[in-house]
């Protein structure tokens, strides 16, 4: 898979997906990840991204023509058919499930926005969807971006070294995951849920499903209105 990022800060990009997971994907040949400076397609002599607002007010916005020329050029880069994505706080919120369906495609482009935004005859040209990580404002897309390589990058097949692992995750079967330990040399097994030790494979995975449910409906009970339960699923909450 490819992922193109149109960005100021093309660095930020490329540095950030060079760490752990997605920089082990990139070395194995399953993800490349590009940064593209619109800066470097404006044409005056300033080099200018952003102009003022039409009727007044804070802040700057991005103009269309280097967007444009920048996003062109990106596009050029690769013939395979690319989804163009705008990270914004207006954008439909990112789910696991959304993760998903993005992480099956070949190719995204990433637009990063500063200031107050990108023109809006921009977005409504180019842009096939908006996304969002979350209800809260970043100063700039890139951090967003840079959450949305991280959590489709690791689901490419062969990025994880356990293919158990992201199927196991928090969210893929819309539960939280439960809880995780491991050897300790000061504390030894003190504190380690007994049937963890037992070697009993069935009870060990009873115990899991039970304390995702447990999880969700304490801390997330809104997630657990959205699944279906099944029969083993009740008695485990009811247990
Ligand atoms: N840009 C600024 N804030 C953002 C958010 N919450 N999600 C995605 N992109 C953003």
């Amino acid at each position: 898979m490819r992922i193109d990022v149109v960005t100021l800060f093309p660095d930020f990009i490329r540095d950030s997906a060079a760490l752990g997971v997605v920089g082990r994907a990139q070395e194995r040949g399953l993800l490349s990840v590009h940064g593209w400076n619109p800066r470097d397609y404006a044409t005056d002599n300033y080099r200018r991204v952003d102009d003022r607002p039409f009727g007044g007010g804070p802040g700057m916005v991005m103009l269309a023509e280097p967007l444009s020329a920048c996003l062109a050029a990106a596009r050029a880069a690769d013939p395979a058919p690319a989804r163009v994505i705008y990270l914004s706080p207006q954008g439909e919120r990112l789910t696991q499930a959304k993760v998903r369906e993005l992480a099956a495609r070949p190719r995204l482009i990433l637009l990063c926005g500063r200031y107050e935004g990108l023109d809006e005859r921009f977005i409504a040209r180019e842009v096939d969807e908006e996304l969002s990580i979350g209800d809260y404002v970043l100063s700039g897309g890139e951090l967003a971006a840079a959450v949305v390589i991280d959590a489709v990058g690791r689901l490419q097949e062969g990025a994880l070294n356990h293919a158990d692992s992201a199927v196991q995750d928090s969210f893929e079967d819309g539960l939280l995951d439960c809880p995780h330990f491991t050897r300790s040399d000061l504390a030894g097994t003190e504190g380690v849920p007994p049937v963890l030790l037992s070697g009993d494979h069935a009870a060990i995975a009873r115990w899991r499903r039970q304390q995702s449910l447990g999880r969700t409906w304490l801390r997330r009970p809104d997630l657990l209105a959205r699944v279906t339960l099944g029969k083993a699923d009740r008695a485990l909450l009811e247990a």
